[in-house]
């Protein structure tokens, strides 16, 4: 039976509880969370499991070796004493990521060079000839992370991202990572009982996560890719087993999943999104402005990204929240609407208390996620005291009208 080590999943800033509870619902034991991670002891078997299902996951590596080290020399050193002719052929690409904070390291790429030049080096000494760095899809993806002086050496089980899902083949302006739209899906607290909107879908992340999420769609459903398929120990039966138990989840979904957007650009890609990942009888599609947007009968759950950041470019991003805030007011009473934006700003036009914020990461753009719960009848009051309001500023010209 394999020994246990520790397993290390990356996240997105702000997401880490919502991956921890993900990978203690696996079964993992001694979970802990980490900035930007969550450390849990596991097997090949747990592993496999993150990859495939662990929606909030960006990267799983395996820890391979440890060691200290002062300056770019000792580093050298002691990524040469590591037999790396019994990991990888000549014939094979490898390609590595740095992580560095300290006083000790300063530069990640500068470290990831050096320790490419140990690697290849030791092979030259050996056969003269070396593998090459493929840094799109390397056989052996090779993690450093160093603190201070010490470093960790890790095998990155994933390959690429596990934000590349599989099903997004196209993209409009500013799509958001697939794996920030399945921790605001869980970080809203939707359990699947209730209906589901978005109506500023752009490209369909949102909802597309929301539907794999209602249906117990495994993260890694659409994928075919991942790096430990390339490593010598890759074990296909556990691998399909593994698949297997958890594709027998999928199930059906009670309610309605809307994606709605004004652009018909944008709905053109979330339509072909949907096809690839065979949703487009699970999820409504529609072009339409939010504001007019006739809302299923039974409420439920929206959640919205808005224009925003430099990302896109909107000629009053303030009068483009003052809408949003106006049409939650008057057509989405009753419901819980979340939104993320950068924008502190205009995030205030909305004119509606967020209830609860949440802080988050969209990449480089510091976010907050926040809830709206508009209340039935608030439209009604609001329209009531903006016409008290207006009585009271200018009393003549009512006393006028009534005469
Ligand atoms: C940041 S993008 C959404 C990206 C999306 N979450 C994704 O993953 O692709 C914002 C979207 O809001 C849409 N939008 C802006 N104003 C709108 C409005 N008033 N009604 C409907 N959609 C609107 C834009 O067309 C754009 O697609």
């Amino acid at each position: 039976m394999e020994e246990n080590y520790q397993l290390i999943t990356k996240t997105a800033a702000g997401l880490e509880e919502v991956l921890s509870d993900e990978i203690k619902a696996m079964g993992a034991k001694n979970v802990r969370i980490m900035h930007r991670a969550v450390i849990c002891e596991g097997n090949k078997e747990m592993m496999y499991r993150i990859n495939y299902t662990a929606r909030t996951a960006l990267k799983v590596l395996k820890p391979f070796k440890d060691f200290r080290a002062r300056n770019e020399d000792q580093l050298y050193k002691e990524i040469q004493k590591i037999n790396w002719c019994e990991l990888l052929r000549t014939d094979q690409t490898f390609a590595i990521d740095a992580i560095v904070s300290g006083r000790c390291f300063t530069h990640s790429l500068y470290v990831a060079q050096k320790t490419k030049d140990a690697i290849v080096d030791q092979f030259r000494d050996v056969y003269g000839i070396r593998p090459s760095v493929n840094t799109l899809n390397p056989d052996l993806r090779i993690s450093l992370h160093i603190r201070e002086d010490k470093v960790k050496v890790l095998f990155d089980s994933s390959g690429e991202s596990l934000h590349k899902r599989g099903y997004r083949k196209m993209v409009d302006k500013a799509p958001m990572n697939e794996v920030l739209a399945a921790g605001l899906i869980q970080l809203s607290g939707w359990k699947a009982d209730c209906n589901f909107v978005d109506c500023m879908c752009g490209s369909g992340t949102i909802p597309i996560e929301a539907a794999m999420f209602a249906m117990k769609i495994p993260a890694g459903y659409y994928r075919k890719d991942y790096g430990f398929m390339k490593w010598d120990d890759y074990d296909p039966e556990l691998w399909q087993r593994i698949k297997d138990e958890a594709d027998s989840q999928i199930t059906d979904f009670d309610h309605e999943i809307w994606a709605s957007d004004r652009s018909g650009k944008a709905i053109g890609i979330t339509e072909n999104n949907l096809q690839y990942a065979h949703l487009t009888h699970d999820i409504k599609v529609m072009k339409k402005n939010m504001e007019d947007l006739v809302l299923p009968e039974e409420k439920g759950i929206v959640i919205i990204n808005p224009p925003y950041g430099d990302r896109l470019e909107e000629d009053d991003i303030d009068q483009v929240y003052e809408n949003i805030g106006n049409t939650l007011k008057r057509n989405f009473q009753g419901w819980k609407v979340w939104l993320i934006t950068d924008d502190a700003v205009a995030l205030k036009h909305v004119g509606l208390k967020p209830t609860v914020k949440i802080p988050l990461w969209n990449g480089p753009l510091e976010c907050r996620f926040v809830r709206f719960d508009i209340f039935e009848g608030r439209y009604k009051d609001m329209k009531a005291r903006e016409a008290e309001e207006k009585e009271t500023e200018n009393p003549e010209t009512d006393t006028d009208k009534g005469e």
